[in-house]
């Protein structure tokens, strides 16, 4: 008797750890598991790195930059970061000396100051100022080249300007000046031309040509050979990176390029075709939340958290997104915003922003599940936790890189693994046991700061990630399906062997799983009629 009673003890734990392993599995995904994803990355949000070659058409593309008066040897500076007359006075160039260019045309820009104001020259004999907020033509200045490097600076009427030797900037010189030591040439230094985002390619091409580049791209960059390949290798989630400007499609506001409202639809039906389910992860924010190409910034400021009318806006995307695909048989979610900046963006501003997220998708469907990102930058996921955004299948989602920071710079292969298994791991049993959301790594990648990486160290890189991503209660995401640089192309790692997913065991696993389920149900249902008979 006491025998049969601790097999049935035993059975009947067994029984709700099956079951209970069973229900942890994430609703509506195919194979009974958590999401295994992987991000389509650069192709309705382009990033410039992830495919250099769409740029290659745009000259004159350059960002920020300084200029130094050849004759007064100073730099030209913009006191404070703007408000004031420009003086040419400074030996040293920093920040105050440091401008944006708004590219106008391949010749015509319009330079912005670290504060945000615009340098401006009414007409012939002004004094250039950093005093204008908005920017037209007075704003607008055409660059003139050599090629060392030398620059003169024109305004609109044909007038040059000049370093004056009471380090002034007017706009007075005499004439056409040559490239010999003059008043009106200047050196100018490329600090950073690193911004290759939708504004700069859409900006840079001008309306039509980027319509070609963009139509081009979204056509060719992936297709539904790409869902089949996922769905062969036990991929059963994308996550689609779109920008705010979808929502205005097929005629977005300057100069953003209509079109990604039809890809998107492409790629939800190639994915209920191979059982894959979609993740729209709202990637770029109108006013961009963290400054980044990825968000179309402009110039790498942060706009989002200055307006409200940004903010409200961008919920009219989520609403417009959400009531679109809400019914869709391969919609899984929305990620609300991606990597909003820690630093600009305050956390309170945020929290109030995904709590009407999450209710706006509500609106259309009950069991969606609502995705919010972690701050980028110096902050702590649990902020979320504390946050009380929504209260049913809502996810945090943590992007997990051993790169973008220089401590990863000098690790080993050996730490950059001891670091996915002491960091990584104790960060998210904290948070899978935090009582709250669950947890996605919507971002990894099997690259690291190794110089010549051996392939099996590769490989052990990759299984220590899977294993430690594996445990995360809502699943993961790999950035990203296709990418110039190989080690982040998921296609490139899987069929050269530099990441195994191990998919055919886990199905084996998973039915094995199952079988074992109903042959213990069938033998308590024995056990149980046993014991029935000897009362
Ligand atoms: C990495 O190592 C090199 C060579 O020892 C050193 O010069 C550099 O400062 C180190 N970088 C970091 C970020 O630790
Ligand atoms: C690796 O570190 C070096 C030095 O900081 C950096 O220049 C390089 O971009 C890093 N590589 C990656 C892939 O992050």
């Amino acid at each position: 008797m006491e025998l049969v009673f601790s097999k049935w003890v035993f059975v009947f734990s067994l029984c709700c750890w099956l079951i209970f392993s069973v229900a942890v599995a994430v609703e509506g995904v195919h194979g009974g598991s958590k999401v295994r994803g992987v991000n389509l990355g650069g192709w309705l949000v382009i990033e410039g790195w992830i495919k250099p070659s769409l740029f290659d058409g745009i000259p004159n593309g350059d960002m920020l930059v300084q200029f130094k008066s050849v004759t007064l040897q100073k730099y030209v500076s913009a006191e404070n970061g703007g408000g004031m007359d420009i003086s040419v006075d400074r030996d040293d160039a920093s920040s105050w000396e440091t401008f944006t260019l708004w590219r106008v045309s391949e010749l015509e820009f319009q330079f912005r100051t670290t504060q945000g104001q615009f340098l401006t020259c009414y007409g012939n004999g002004c004094s250039v100022s950093a005093t204008a907020t908005s920017a037209s033509s007075t704003e607008t200045f055409q660059i003139e080249r050599n090629n060392n490097g030398k620059v003169h600076i024109k305004i609109k009427s044909g007038t040059y300007l000049q370093a004056t030797m009471d380090n002034q900037l007017t706009a007075d010189y005499p004439g056409t000046p040559g490239w010999d030591d003059n008043a009106a040439t200047f050196e100018m230094t490329i600090v950073a031309n690193n911004l290759h985002g939708d504004y700069q390619l859409a900006n840079g091409y001008g309306h039509n040509k980027a319509k070609q580049v963009l139509e081009k791209h979204r056509n060719t960059f992936l297709n539904v050979g790409d869902f089949e390949f996922l769905y062969r290798h036990g991929i059963n989630n994308v996550r689609i990176p779109v920008g705010w400007w979808i929502a205005y499609d097929p005629d977005p506001p300057a100069p953003f390029i209509g079109g990604t409202l039809e890809a998107l639809d492409n790629a939800f039906s190639w994915a209920e075709d191979y059982s894959i389910k979609c993740i729209i992860d709202l990637h770029a924010a109108p006013g961009s939340q963290n400054g980044m190409e990825h968000s179309a910034s402009r110039d790498g400021t942060t706009g989002w958290p200055t307006s409200f009318d940004y903010i409200s806006q961008t919920l009219h995307v989520i609403d417009f997104l959400a009531s679109r695909y809400a019914k869709h048989p391969a919609f899984l979610g929305i990620e609300l915003l991606n990597e909003p900046s820690a630093a600009e963006v305050p956390l309170d501003m945020l929290v109030s922003y995904y709590k009407q997220g999450y209710e706006v998708v509500r609106k259309y469907s009950p069991s969606a599940y609502v995705i919010i990102c972690q701050r980028i930058g110096s902050a702590d996921p649990l902020e979320l936790y504390q946050a009380d955004i929504g209260s049913h299948n809502l996810v945090v989602d943590l992007h997990y890189y051993n790169l973008f920071d220089t401590f990863f710079v000098n690790l080993s292969a050996i730490d950059n693994i001891q670091f996915i298994y002491k960091s990584r791991e104790a960060q998210l049993q904290a948070l899978n046991g935090a009582n709250g959301p669950l947890v996605f790594i919507g971002e990894w990648v099997n690259e690291w700061n190794v110089t010549s990486g051996s392939q099996s160290e590769y490989q052990d890189f990759g299984r220590a990630q899977l294993e430690m991503y594996n445990a995360a209660s809502f699943g993961w995401a790999y950035w990203t399906l296709k990418n110039d640089r190989k080690h982040l192309d998921f296609e490139w790692n899987i069929r050269n062997n530099y990441l195994r997913l191990s998919s055919s065991e886990k199905k084996v696993f998973n039915s094995l799983r199952w079988l074992l389920l109903a042959s213990i149900c069938f033998y308590q249902c024995q056990i149980l009629e046993l014991v029935e008979n000897w009362i």
